[in-house]
């Protein structure tokens, strides 16, 4: 804590496209171009980094989710009753709101918004609002798609400032956001999260292919190669198949016991949130990887894009082993 009574967040997030997420099951099969009749909707504060700085908090750690969004929008209303610590950074723009619906036998169709473009003026304020947040952290996590206008080595601009500061850098990224945080060389973040789309993405293998055949050959050789690019930690997410680590001590997979799906929205960002807190807790590769699978399977027992407390994490078992 500071002398003024400011804590120092040890994990700081970086939302550069939130959300206002809405959802709500559907009661029977989708009728296309006919009307459907839906249950009760939720809405809740989201953002892949807003799930993180959540699950960060529910976990008693001191975090702050740097959100573009003006104190008047409906999202900066939902920040607040989500309790999540923001510093909510005004942009003069609405924040997208991204439709999820649960369909009777589990799936989830989702409609997300593009966002509005961030102008080079709302960048810098984002940035700014950045160099103002860092200085004592342990973690930035660098969170979801990047919205029109921002270069797409965005993540890799941020990730200097941070380096600048001692601050290690998680990122979580698809498309090409992802593939030049892959390109960045030693520019290269500590850490990242991908799930098994952008794994195949940005490695060109059948990884999905190979897991319907309990092979994980895949997606380790996946996971080596990410490493190879010069990222230090690669944990790949690999939804019920659990999760892949690989680091400078070896490779491990970790699997949970199966568990009742109840929602699997935010199950990424509950992994990622998991593995940074057992980083900060200072815990071996083994136990990193345990705590991310904990939270990612915790979290898919919980309604729409809650999030799991330490306790429901504990609960979670999970069996871990050393594969390379
Ligand atoms: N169907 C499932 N059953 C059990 N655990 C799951 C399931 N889906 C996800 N998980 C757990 O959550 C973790 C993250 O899930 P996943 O790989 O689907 O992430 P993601 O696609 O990035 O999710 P997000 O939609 O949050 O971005 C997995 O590693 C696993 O531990
Ligand atoms: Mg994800």
């Amino acid at each position: 804590m500071s002398p003024r009574g400011y804590v120092v967040p040890v994990i700081i997030t970086f939302t550069a496209n939130p959300s206002l997420d809405r959802g709500a099951p559907l009661s029977g099969e989708l009728r296309v171009g006919s009307l459907n009749r839906l249950g009760r909707v939720y809405s809740a504060a989201a953002g892949k980094g807003v799930v993180v700085s959540a699950a960060v908090h529910a976990a008693g750690h001191p975090t702050r989710a740097i959100v573009p969004v003006d104190a008047m929008d409906p999202l900066a209303e939902a920040l607040r009753v989500r309790g999540v610590p923001s510093r909510m950074v005004p942009v003069g723009r609405r924040a997208r709101t991204n439709l999820s619906i649960t369909h009777p036998d589990g799936q989830i169709t989702r409609f997300n918004e593009p966002g509005e473009p961030l102008t080079p003026e709302n960048q810098t304020a984002l940035v700014s609002a950045l160099h103002a947040t860092l200085p004592g952290a342990a973690w930035l996590a660098l969170c979801g798609s990047l919205p029109p206008g921002t270069p797409d080595n965005w993540y890799v601009r941020l990730t200097d400032i941070a380096r600048q500061v001692g601050v290690q850098v998680a990122v979580d990224a698809h498309g090409p956001a992802l593939d030049s945080v892959v390109r960045a060389g030693a520019r290269a973040p500590d850490v990242i999260s991908p799930n098994v789309t952008e794994l195949e993405q940005v490695t060109g293998r059948p990884i999905r292919t190979a897991l319907e055949q309990g092979d994980l050959h895949q997606a380790t050789a996946a996971a080596l190669e990410l490493r190879a690019h010069g990222i230090t930690s690669v944990l790949a997410t690999l939804g019920a198949n659990g999760a892949i680590l690989a680091c400078d001590d070896g490779v491990w997979h970790a699997e949970a016991d199966p568990v009742e799906m109840v929602s699997v929205v935010g199950a990424g960002d509950a992994a990622l949130a998991g593995y940074l807190l057992a980083c900060h807790a200072g815990h071996d590769p083994a136990a990193r990887l345990r705590r991310a699978v904990a939270y990612g399977t915790a979290c898919v027992t919980l309604p729409g894009s809650e999030v799991p407390t330490p306790g429901q994490a504990a609960d979670v078992p999970v069996q871990v082993r050393q594969i390379a």
